[in-house]
């Protein structure tokens, strides 16, 4: 019975990842635009050199769902496809779980890191995950992309797309609450 329900579990699984464009769902992400009230644990992922926090967001860009840095006093959402650099103003923001330690740690060349964050999956149903980079003054997210062995991001002062091969990776991870489990 219960080895039944296991390989059910494993087999819905299967079916949620092997959907493109689709939204991951481990997260809780809220709807944003300059109309919402900010939410108090949106996560702030970065800063530009203009002095703005650069909060974490996502955005169904024609079906590819990537990671967008928000400015949440101007509602302006940047991000990043493969192909695609663009700005936008809807999008939702990660917000945080009190049961959850975020974390970016150093990583590179699309190597996949334990508990990374993705925001869900490509037209070509590839999990995208966020990164971000100490560049031109500020730390700037982007997408990271296991298959381009990158972080893509919208470069701040020109419409293109900077790919770099050293970056940081967001990963989440419950909460240890000083209960070690051998
Ligand atoms: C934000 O979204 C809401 C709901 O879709 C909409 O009513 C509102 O006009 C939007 N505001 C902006 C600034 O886009
Ligand atoms: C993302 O957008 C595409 C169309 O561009 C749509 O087919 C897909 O269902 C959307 N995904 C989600 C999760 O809204
Ligand atoms: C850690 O503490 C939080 C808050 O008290 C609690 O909700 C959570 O279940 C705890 N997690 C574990 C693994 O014990």
């Amino acid at each position: 019975m219960y080895k039944s329900a296991c390989l059910l579990v494993i087999a819905l699984f299967g079916v949620v990842y092997a959907v493109p464009s689709q939204y991951d769902a481990e997260q809780t992400w809220v709807a944003g635009n300059l109309s919402y009230p900010l939410p108090s644990n949106a996560l702030i992922g970065g800063l530009d050199p203009y002095g703005y926090k650069l909060y974490v967001g996502r955005v169904n860009f024609s079906g590819t769902i990537v990671p967008v840095r928000v400015v949440a006093e101007t509602g302006i959402a940047s991000g990043s496809t493969e192909i695609v650099p663009f700005t936008t103003r809807t999008y939702q923001l990660l917000t945080t779980n009190d049961n959850m330690d975020y974390e970016w740690i150093r990583s590179y060349d699309g190597i996949l890191e334990e508990n990374a964050v993705s925001v869900g999956t490509t037209a070509w149903n590839e999990r995208v995950f966020i990164c971000r980079v100490k560049t031109d003054g500020g730390v700037i997210i982007g997408s990271l992309f296991l298959t381009k062995k990158a972080c893509l991001l919208q470069a701040l002062s020109y419409f293109y797309i900077q790919s770099f091969d050293k970056y940081e990776v967001l990963v989440a991870h419950p909460k240890n609450n000083g209960t070690y489990y051998y």
